[in-house]
């Protein structure tokens, strides 16, 4: 059985907002079309794009449509009062008709080829699973999806879901049911199954806990928030090969920060290590990856690294830059 994954895409290009709903307590879900009707960038069940909302206002949410659709991409937003504005932008300033520009579609988060999924979703975590059950579902394949939230009328999707697909979603609400049991969940599953999560870091951080002492189950997950990064940060040089420039980074300052003011071309998006639009291939020395999404194995390898955050552990990198 096959899964399909695209490669990410860095295209940068305007769209016009031609739909905006409240789909629950909230929640607003919007719609994107070029203006002149051209067909969108391909994209998979995982993707998300940044919303380019203003100077220095990017955001990333995942698309929650259907890939198959290419005249359109849908996003959810939930409102978040303690957010750094982008959410209350979305919901306060951005209306119907109104041009913006977005980047992608980028996927930090594919769906794998599995017989067998388990996906453990909280709050507006929902978005991504929205396209990848549907695509689980039509691949054949076994799956079940835990969904919880505050209030089951905060929970963007539920109803459409119960009604697709029946038993396989059990709607958790917090008022009523408390909090997701992940070890419970996770410990009645079977050996390979692809276990998918995504919603605030209490959930991440107690998936990661049942998954590694559950070593059958492969996990993957999502963080639209950073980590916390602990230890110390020093100051280390960087070879930039391309560019052939070999900068000094200060323990206060990031190499995206160091290479922009050398007028070197980066992209980037989040700058917290947590949507991958700087990673960067290393060749040479080893890098302390401080971000949010790369699996123990890929750090491992230290093929690349998120440079907005990540640094060095010795005294030199050498990048492709
Ligand atoms: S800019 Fe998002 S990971 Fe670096």
């Amino acid at each position: 059985m096959t899964v399909n994954t695209l490669p990410s895409a860095d295209i940068d290009l305007e769209v016009l907002l031609a739909h905006r709903e409240t789909i629950a307590d909230g929640v607003v879900r919007l719609a994107f079309r070029r203006p002149g009707g051209e067909l969108l960038p391909p994209w998979a069940p995982g993707a998300h794009v940044d919303l380019l909302l203003g100077p220095g206002l990017v955001r990333q949410y995942s698309l929650c449509g259907d890939p198959g659709d290419r005249s359109v991409l849908e996003v959810a937003v939930l409102r978040e009062h303690s957010g750094r504005g982008g959410s209350e932008f979305v919901h306060d300033v951005l209306r119907t008709g109104d041009r913006l520009r977005i980047r992608g579609p980028r996927n930090n988060f594919p769906l794998v080829s599995a017989d067998r999924y388990l996906f453990l979703a909280g709050g507006i975590g929902i978005t991504p699973f929205v396209p990848m059950i549907a695509a689980a579902d039509e691949s054949g394949a076994e799956w079940e999806l835990y969904y919880g939230g505050r209030t089951r009328s905060s929970m963007a999707f539920a109803e459409d879901l119960r009604q697709k697909y029946g038993d396989r979603v059990t709607l958790w609400p917090q008022d009523r049911s408390g909090l997701l049991d992940v070890h419970g969940i996770l410990g009645t599953a079977f050996e390979d199954t692809a276990v998918y999560c995504c919603g605030p870091e209490p959930l991440l951080a107690v998936a990661e806990q049942a998954c590694a002492q559950l070593p059958g189950l492969g996990l993957h997950l999502e963080r639209f928030s950073p980590k916390e990064i602990t230890g110390p940060s020093t100051g280390f040089d960087v070879e930039l090969a391309r560019s052939g420039l070999t900068l000094a980074v200060p323990d206060d300052r990031s190499i995206l920060e160091v290479a922009e003011d050398a007028g070197v071309p980066v992209l980037s998006s989040c700058r917290e290590g947590t949507c991958g639009t700087c990673e960067t291939p290393v060749l040479a020395g080893v890098p302390d990856h401080r971000d949010s999404l790369l699996t123990a194995d890929e750090r491992a390898a230290n093929d690349t690294m998120m440079i907005c955050v990540s640094r060095a552990c010795g005294r030199k990198l050498v990048l492709d830059l």
